[in-house]
């Protein structure tokens, strides 16, 4: 039996909302169809957003978006998406299929998207081809209220009152599709243009995210915190409230054969999560060599790209990374989810890739149809971590599985949180393809008298398809009991389960 300790009286740290964040890019049907189908679609819609998706995110409680990319931000020019759409100048969407982007989607369809799901704000800044003044520009067009050129040209377009933007990302991988620069060089672009990322709404700071590393890059971290403080004052933070970590789970190295989404052996299975578990290295790697500019923790980590890469469905498109989703990949966000709340000290925002359609999407579509991928159902499930405060746990008895020795993981994970009205909320995973395991669960203090459970298992392999779009899906939970103050269950091979406990 694995005897999970619960020491809901010692927090650690709080989960940020944000850690449950989503990444949506102007990539292959990721905004088009996905989240925007245009007023005049006969697909339900408001102002041109999906309704169907906007009641799925809400309903899953989404805390923020990152938008327009990706390495489509560094070739975004805001400008070409504003004003009467017949007007906007068309691009090739050189980095996603070389397809046309006719900017129907731009600055004020994001912010209405946005304000339907009640998420905040993260935009994306153009560093690799854009200029200062066209970064400048667009802060002021989105966020200043007074007279001025911008902000008449966004009442021009329509909007009056400036919106609310919650965090920028001055440049997406500068140091590969945003430019292919040095750290040093970066480093010094990022103090000049953020600069200009003015804060004309002083209640509302910006939150100005820096361009991190790639997985294990520890070069890249630090060096570039290394020029961001340079001479500058101690209060400065190197001029950022954040720095950004990317880290794509391929089952293998090989980036021509990243492996099948649906076609993978047990090997697979046990490797992909295994390699999803090296986030948690990668994100102390990372915390440590910040921890030397920034003891006191004051800058985030913001793992605003993550989740499984698989190779394309077979007969889409190679460009638009369309990919399915199976209970591999729930187990992949349930033990990810968990290494965010476990490092909320310095992770403050995480932002699975992509939102829909495109690699980890929580959300397919075909045409009028949608389905909730199991990915979505884990974000479902831990919602509740959501501005909670993380609490000590740990498992007794836990157990390295997997057939290969440099690919093992820990058959049972976990973590756990304690909201504002006392209620625990406990995340758990069960990686084994095919055991099943009794389970303990005691707390400090709590004698648990009201619970409630959730459950999403199923065969490995299982997912879901526009034909039967509910084969995965989370289910009340009820097979446990309560004896002596603990809860004790078997959780099934192959699941997640979450409990809400007081
Ligand atoms: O999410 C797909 C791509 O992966 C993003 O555009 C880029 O930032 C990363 O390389």
């Amino acid at each position: 039996m694995a005897k999970v300790y619960i020491n809901e009286k010692n927090k650690k740290g709080h989960i940020n909302p944000e850690l449950y964040g989503n990444f949506s890019e102007h990539l292959g049907r990721c905004i088009y169809e996905g989240l925007y189908v245009g007023e005049n679609s006969e697909i339900p819609n408001t102002n041109g957003m999906r309704n169907d998706v906007v009641a799925a995110l809400k309903e899953m409680k989404l805390p923020v978006l990152r938008w327009p990319g990706g390495c489509f931000a560094d070739e975004y020019h805001w400008k070409d998406g504003i004003g009467p759409k017949e007007n906007r100048k068309k691009m090739i969407n050189t980095h996603w299929g070389g397809v046309t982007e006719d900017n129907s989607f731009g600055t004020h369809e994001f912010f209405e998207l946005c304000e339907q799901i009640g998420c905040k704000t993260y935009i994306n800044g153009n560093v690799g081809s854009g200029t200062v003044q066209e970064m400048s520009e667009w802060v002021e067009y989105m966020t200043f209220d007074g007279v001025s050129p911008m902000a008449d040209l966004r009442r021009k377009n329509g909007r009056e009152k400036a919106w609310k933007v919650d965090y920028f990302g001055v440049g997406n991988e500068n140091w590969g599709c945003g430019g292919n620069m040095t750290p040093s060089y970066y480093g010094n672009l990022y103090r000049r243009y953020q600069t200009y990322v003015r804060n004309y709404d002083q209640k509302h700071p910006i939150f100005k995210v820096c361009c991190g590393p790639n997985a294990g890059d520890t070069y890249w971290t630090e060096n570039v915190l290394k020029t961001c403080f340079e001479n500058a004052p101690e209060w400065m933070h190197g001029f950022m409230d954040g720095l950004s970590l990317h880290y794509y789970t391929l089952p293998e190295d090989d980036w021509s054969h990243k492996g099948s989404a649906l076609d993978f052996d047990d090997a697979a299975w046990y490797k992909t999560l295994a390699k999803a578990f090296k986030l948690d290295e990668l994100i102390h790697k990372h915390s440590t060599i910040m921890d030397k500019y920034d003891p006191e923790k004051k800058i985030g980590l913001i793992c605003d790209e993550w989740g499984t890469w698989y190779d394309v469905e077979p007969g889409t498109n190679p460009g638009f990374l369309y990919q399915q989703s199976t209970m591999r990949d729930a187990l992949v966000a349930g033990l990810s989810l968990n290494i965010f709340n476990k490092h909320c000290d310095r992770v403050k925002m995480a932002n699975i890739a992509q939102l829909i359609n495109v690699l980890q999407a929580v959300i397919l579509t075909e045409g009028p149809k949608m389905l909730r991928t199991p990915t979505y159902h884990v974000f479902h499930m831990y919602k509740y971590h959501q501005d909670a405060d993380l609490v000590e746990s740990y498992i007794d008895g836990v157990e390295q599985i997997g057939e290969d020795e440099k690919f093992k993981v820990p058959h049972l994970q976990e973590s756990a949180s304690v909201d504002k009205d006392g209620v625990v909320t406990i995340t758990l995973n069960n990686l084994s393809i095919d055991k099943a395991e009794e389970v303990e669960i005691a707390f400090a203090e709590c004698n648990p008298k009201y619970v409630s459970a959730a459950i999403l298992t199923n065969d490995m392999h299982a997912y879901n398809t526009f034909e039967d779009p509910d084969k995965v899906h989370e289910e009340v939970f009820t097979d446990y009991k309560i004896e002596n103050g603990k809860i004790i269950f078997t959780m099934p091979a192959c699941s997640v389960v979450m409990f809400r406990v007081k």
